[in-house]
């Protein structure tokens, strides 16, 4: 595949022009034929799904199987494909089989929301990014946020949403980190396996990408990631092991890289060891959209179903293939049974998509709860926040267009933004490669909370403008922005543009300085010395303003924490510079080209984030699982029953306000394990008013307990003494005990 593929050519220009053309097929599209079902005994819901799929493929000829492994083409992702007429104008499109009673799969991009919304004039919701909504460390809000994207999809005419990316911040400076949920494969796997779930729990079936180890975007597609196979089990397979395990998704989408020496949609040991055998997914592997490069090694290494489907490997090929018997028929049939089971157990066949229109203001308030546990407090010196609201003061808001909206990510998760873009509006969808701001105004929402005062805004283009108003000013709120996206890497971890320059500027005037980040991840902060305040809002999606401005004025007690670690800077990183960047040219559109292949030597294994600060001996700027409150918490009595491996302790509410802790638990294992660093293995929310204690109960993940023993293939308690360790961050653990396992 030449790397310009994967590439989705989506231009206001070219939707709105191929709108014509597809709407010539509208008359049709959505009335796929109805069949007599009484006639299919398959649809007997008593039936399971494996039972009625193969009822269905023992009706199916071979170009009927042929037709379901294999998409439909780029369709509206690029200017000038053709579109079927049935499509429903998503990412993906497969046809089904009529005569069968087997709908259409229509695929929509919807990592943090629907994409391409725009396109027919739709409207869906932006949450906050996954990476932001993994800060919550809330099960269920990401139950909640993966059925507010079910429900919006089915409303959309969508039965298949694409998001579910779980890849680890194992590189930090990543464009995609947004739309996973960080660097620990426990807390990554039970996000974005819950997210899944409740997308599947809107009866639309489900996935989890890219998999594996697309863990950063520079050179995606000619990479070669190359990792031993213990630490490859213990960090990037594990995330995937765990949302797997949670989500029972109906599809796993390969990745563009290679994996030692193998694309990793012809990869036997991922595809067909791993994924199929030992993760025991039942569901089928869609190729990420132009990631298939061949058709027997693809069909017998694992491959389900090449998408977007027009490079010609699952179609006449595949058939040839099997005609010839270089494939076996019974791996056709294995690829077909995957998907119709699937589609049986989500129960898009017995209840199917109604379009209807998507509710705004029910997801609006759903994103900003979802917000309001995703913001992160990092520094609040003397006490800054909460603000009081006075009518004496006078509030400054620098930069970011904080005056009109929130950032947005970029790529295939971005959402177009109702009203267009805040910050530059024009007609259509969003463009690749810009900024999108939703209007969600923090000025507005803001100057609300303190009716009295005095708030303006500047944008900060002019750094001595705005310090000249922040010293006129009692508070300067500083907004910067790290624009991310699909396909480009940041590369460094500081922020772009200048933006370092003018919060020292602004701090230098004003003393009561307080920082709003809206990064994709982390980001460097030379600055932090000289500011009383920063919060980290990310991506905060159509509510994000409001959650914020109830944050800043303690409406909401922040109680997100960090699921990624922040370096102070690239030095300290595995990699100092992302490997492969120098090689990477651009197309006048700022798309990647012309990488030349690379082997990328993950040298520091399953030493991913927290775990490598650790084992070298490093202090980052914030630890993984730091987040500050308006209140304050004390742990104490950490007990642990050796043979349920469950911990035991007390929390306490030492502060003033209602507040929410998360509790973390981490263990170290014996010295057998020969590992220089402590693994998460539990967590909890614990909600408090002040002065309140309560009780914590948790069990020890057995998979933070485990190591993988490659020689058995599989994972492996080992005896000895294991240090178990609770507190309030990854950095900061008051409590201390000893778990005794012995054979
Ligand atoms: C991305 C996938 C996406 C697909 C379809 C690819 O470029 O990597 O995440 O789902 O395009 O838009």
């Amino acid at each position: 595949m030449s790397s310009s593929k994967s590439f989705h050519d989506v231009a206001t220009s070219s939707i709105f022009a191929v709108i014509a053309l597809a709407s010539l097929g509208c008359a049709s599209a959505h009335a796929q034929t109805k069949p007599d079902t009484s006639k299919m005994p398959w649809m007997n819901k008593a039936l399971s799904p494996d039972e009625r799929a193969d009822m269905v493929l023992g009706q199916m000829t071979l170009d009927e199987k042929i037709q379901m492994v294999h998409g439909t083409g780029w369709g509206v992702l690029r200017a000038g494909a053709p579109i079927p007429a049935r499509s429903n104008f998503g990412a993906g499109f497969m046809a089904g089989i009529d005569r069968l009673g087997i709908p259409d799969i229509n695929l929509a991009d919807s990592a943090v929301g629907i994409r391409m919304a725009a396109y027919q004039g739709r409207y869906a919701t932006l949450l906050p990014s996954t990476l932001g909504a993994a800060s919550s460390w809330n099960p269920d809000s990401a139950f909640l946020y993966g059925s507010v994207i079910g429900r919006e999809l089915r409303a959309l005419g969508f039965n298949m949403s694409i998001g579910g990316g779980v890849d680890i911040t194992r590189e930090p400076r990543n464009g995609r980190n947004f739309e996973y949920t960080g660097e620990d494969p426990i807390l990554a796997g039970t996000m974005t396996g819950q997210l899944e779930k409740g997308v599947f729990s809107q009866h639309v079936m489900n996935d989890i990408k890219h998999y594996a180890f697309n863990d950063q975007e520079t050179g995606r597609s000619v990479v070669n990631v190359l990792l031993d196979k213990k630490a490859m089990r213990e960090s990037d397979l594990l995330a995937f092991e765990v949302s797997i395990g949670i989500a029972d998704p109906s599809g796993v989408m390969c990745s563009y890289n290679l994996v030692e020496g193998s694309y990793a949609c012809e990869n036997d040991y991922l595809l067909n060891q791993v994924l199929k055998k030992d993760f025991k997914f039942k569901g089928w592997v869609l190729s990420d959209w132009g990631a298939t490069h061949s058709t027997v090694k693809s069909a017998l290494n694992g491959l389900d179903q090449e998408m977007p489907g027009d490079d010609n490997y699952f179609n006449a090929p595949l058939k040839k293939a099997i005609e010839d018997r270089q494939v076996p028929t019974a791996r056709l049939d294995d690829m077909v049974h995957r998907i119709l089971r699937s589609m049986f157990a989500a129960g898009v066949i017995d209840d199917p998509p109604v379009r209807t229109v998507v509710d705004p203001f029910r997801g609006r308030d759903e994103a900003q709860q979802i917000a309001e546990e995703s913001i992160v407090l990092l520094k609040n010196s003397a006490a800054i926040l909460p603000l009081k609201p006075s009518a004496s003061a006078s509030i400054v808001l620098i930069g970011s267009h904080a005056d009109v909206g929130v950032l947005s990510g970029g790529g295939s998760a971005q959402v177009d933004s109702p009203g267009g873009n805040a910050a530059n509006p024009k007609p259509g969808g969003s463009h690749w490669g810009e900024a999108i701001y939703f209007p969600s105004s923090p000025l507005k929402y803001i100057q609300a909370k303190s009716p009295q005062a005095s708030v303006k805004y500047i944008d900060g283009t002019d750094t001595a403008a705005a310090a000249k108003l922040a010293k006129a000013s009692t508070t300067a709120i500083v907004f910067v922005n790290q624009p991310m996206r699909e396909d480009l890497d940041a590369a460094t971890l500081s922020l772009p543009n200048n933006q370092d320059a003018l919060v020292e500027a602004v701090a230098a005037a004003n003393p009561n300085t307080i920082v709003v980040l809206e990064t994709g991840g982390p980001v460097s902060m030379p600055w932090i010395q000289h500011v009383k305040g920063a919060v980290e809002m990310w991506y905060p999606g159509i509510g994000g303003a409001q959650a914020l401005a109830n944050i800043l004025f303690g409406e909401v007690n922040p109680s997100a924490k960090l699921p990624v670690t922040f370096a102070k800077d690239d030095t300290q990183l595995p990699h100092p510079t992302i490997p492969g960047l120098e090689g990477v040219t651009f197309t006048p559109s700022g798309r990647q080209h012309k990488v030349k292949p690379f082997d990328l030597n993950y040298t520091e294994g399953a030493k991913v984030g927290y775990k490598w600060f650790e084992a070298t001996n490093q202090q980052p700027l914030f630890p993984f699982g730091f987040g500050l409150s308006y209140t304050t918490y004390a742990y104490s009595g950490l007990t642990v029953d050796d043979a349920s491996h469950t911990v035991h302790f007390t929390v306490r509410n030492t502060g003033q306000c209602e507040g929410t802790e998360i509790a973390e638990v981490y263990v170290a294992l014996p010295s057998a394990a020969k590992e220089s660093y402590k693994r998460l293995a539990a967590w909890q929310r614990v909600k408090l008013a002040p002065g309140q204690s309560k009780d914590v109960t948790l069990t020890l993940h057995p998979l933070s307990l485990t190591v993988f023993n490659t020689d058995q293939n599989g994972w492996q308690l080992l005896p000895g003494d294991y240090n178990v360790m609770a507190g309030p961050s990854s950095s900061d653990t008051p409590l201390k005990a000893t778990l005794r396992i012995h054979p």
